[in-house]
């Protein structure tokens, strides 16, 4: 028996997170990125994180060849980039890049200069599973910016954010 997927997917409206651009440079250089929030945080020893990404898409296709990507954490302003990267506008391939202030890391990834937190990743493993390809990174180089701005979170549905960033909830 399993759960019906209307069910889970109601489920999972639930779950609030953060939103990241996964990015790759793929074998001939061609820079691709997706919006996912399904990513975190794998080992801190070493410093790895994991992404779930559909094999459909451009970054589930290259990730795998190229052996490296980019997990780039956006910050509530930069909402636009995850409506870009989403494939919500006209925009698709290498012209998304033209949203956003982009250079690439050590590993060839594109990294977005405005990111609350960018984990440039050397690939170290890509496990199949069903419709998604889980690529796991180890972060050559984590940058952070400036100053820690409000998140952009999205919650049931829509992205939103947090007026003043994190606030403890007492
Ligand atoms: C809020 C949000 C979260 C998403 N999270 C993921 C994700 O974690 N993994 C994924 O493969 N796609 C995710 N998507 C869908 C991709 O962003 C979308 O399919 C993208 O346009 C694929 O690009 P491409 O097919 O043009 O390469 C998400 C979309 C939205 C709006």
């Amino acid at each position: 028996m399993q759960e019906d997927k209307a069910r889970f997917l109601t489920g999972m409206r639930r779950v609030s997170g953060a939103v990241a651009v996964v990015t790759t440079s793929g074998p001939d250089g061609e820079r691709r990125g997706v919006t996912a929030t399904a990513f975190c945080s794998l080992t801190a020893d070493p410093p790895s994180v994991l992404a779930c990404i559909n094999r459909e898409t451009w970054v589930g296709q290259l990730a795998p060849l190229s052996g490296n990507f980019a997990v780039n954490v956006l910050a509530g302003e930069d909402r636009h980039l995850a409506e870009v990267f989403a494939g919500r506008t006209a925009a698709s391939g290498e012209d998304r890049f033209r949203s956003g202030s982009w250079a690439p890391g050590r590993s060839g990834a594109p990294v977005l200069e405005t990111a609350l937190a960018s984990f440039d990743c050397t690939l170290a493993e890509a496990l199949d599973h069903a419709t998604h390809v889980i690529l796991i990174g180890r972060v050559l180089e984590t940058q952070t910016g400036e100053a820690a701005r409000p998140p952009l979170l999205y919650a049931d549905g829509v992205f939103t954010t947090t007026a003043e960033g994190a606030q403890a909830v007492r």
